[in-house]
């Protein structure tokens, strides 16, 4: 078994490495007490700024789905309608069904993804939000991803989507032909879903930074299923393809 504790490393996207590495250097905080991963409470303020310039557009679409007060905090990172925000790494959550994203978050509080320690810096942004939350709060949670209406971001991810197909011929029976995930196989829909976010949880797969902790047998299985997938490009041309997915109705 190789060991899930190794050194963090700045992620292979091409995103955002400015961020990535100031977290990398700075993720000994968590480990004094501070009680978000280090750089949050910056990119918070930051967020939090941005927000506010985008009140007027925000309030010119009608009809929105407000986030219920005690999870505004969820819309901060995930965006209006949990829409995605791949600026602070938030994929989008409208496309989860509430069976999935509640044990995404059940994940987390059981150090399934994102223990302390974990090369997933991404998910070491989302554990504490994860963490925080009780029964209770995991219930509103899941209804508030389950009440926004599905939204397909744009692609951003360039491969080979006809390579992809061939690929994507070992994930059907568990995501389905369209990618539309399967509830009786803990199977999440990826149609729909950030493409950037795909490739950096394939990745996580393939380096064991998520499916490498015993007990997690969805993740376990999960990433077993990466082997068919040999180098970024394999991640890459996949991914075109479920973009392809995500464009047929
Ligand atoms: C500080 C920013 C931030 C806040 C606040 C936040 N999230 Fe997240 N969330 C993230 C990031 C970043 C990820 C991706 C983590 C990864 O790549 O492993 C994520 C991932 C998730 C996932 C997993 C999705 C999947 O498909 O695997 C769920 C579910 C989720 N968040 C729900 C929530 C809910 C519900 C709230 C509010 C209680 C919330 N998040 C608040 C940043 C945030
Ligand atoms: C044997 C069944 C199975 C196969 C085959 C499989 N998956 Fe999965 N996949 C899962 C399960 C179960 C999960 C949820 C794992 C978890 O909870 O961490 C998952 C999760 C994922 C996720 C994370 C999505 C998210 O929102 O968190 C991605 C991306 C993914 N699979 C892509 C693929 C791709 C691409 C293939 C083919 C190369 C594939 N899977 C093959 C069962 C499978």
């Amino acid at each position: 078994m190789r060991s899930l504790r190794r050194p963090p490393r700045v992620m292979s996207t091409k995103r955002g490495s400015g961020l990535r590495s100031e977290f990398g250097r700075t993720l000994d905080d968590t480990k004094r007490g501070f009680p978000f991963p280090a750089g949050l409470g910056q990119r918070l303020i930051c967020l939090l700024s941005f927000a506010a310039a985008w009140m007027p557009f925000a309030h010119a679409e009608e009809n929105l789905v407000a986030a219920p007060p005690e999870l505004n905090h969820c819309a901060v990172c995930h965006g209006v309608e949990l829409r995605g925000n791949p600026l602070v790494d938030a994929p989008n959550l409208s496309v989860l069904p509430p069976w999935y994203a509640q044990r995404q978050l059940e994940s987390y509080q059981d150090g399934w993804r994102a223990p302390a320690g974990s090369p997933d810096l991404a998910g070491r942004e989302m554990q504490p939000m994860a963490a925080a939350l009780d029964a209770d709060g995991i219930r509103a949670a899941t209804a508030y991803v389950a009440s926004v209406p599905k939204y397909a971001p744009p692609p951003s991810v360039q491969g080979d989507a006809a390579r992809g197909e061939g690929l994507y011929r070992t994930c059907i029976a568990c995501h389905g032909e369209r990618g539309q995930g399967n509830e009786s196989l803990s199977s999440p829909p990826l149609a729909g879903q950030s493409d950037w976010y795909l490739v950096r949880q394939l990745e996580n797969y393939r380096s064991g930074a998520r499916g490498g902790v015993p007990g997690d047998l969805w993740g376990i299985q999960m990433r077993a299923s990466t082997a068919v997938l040999q180098s970024d490009a394999d991640v890459r041309d996949v991914v075109a393809y479920i973009n392809s997915m995500s464009a047929t109705p």
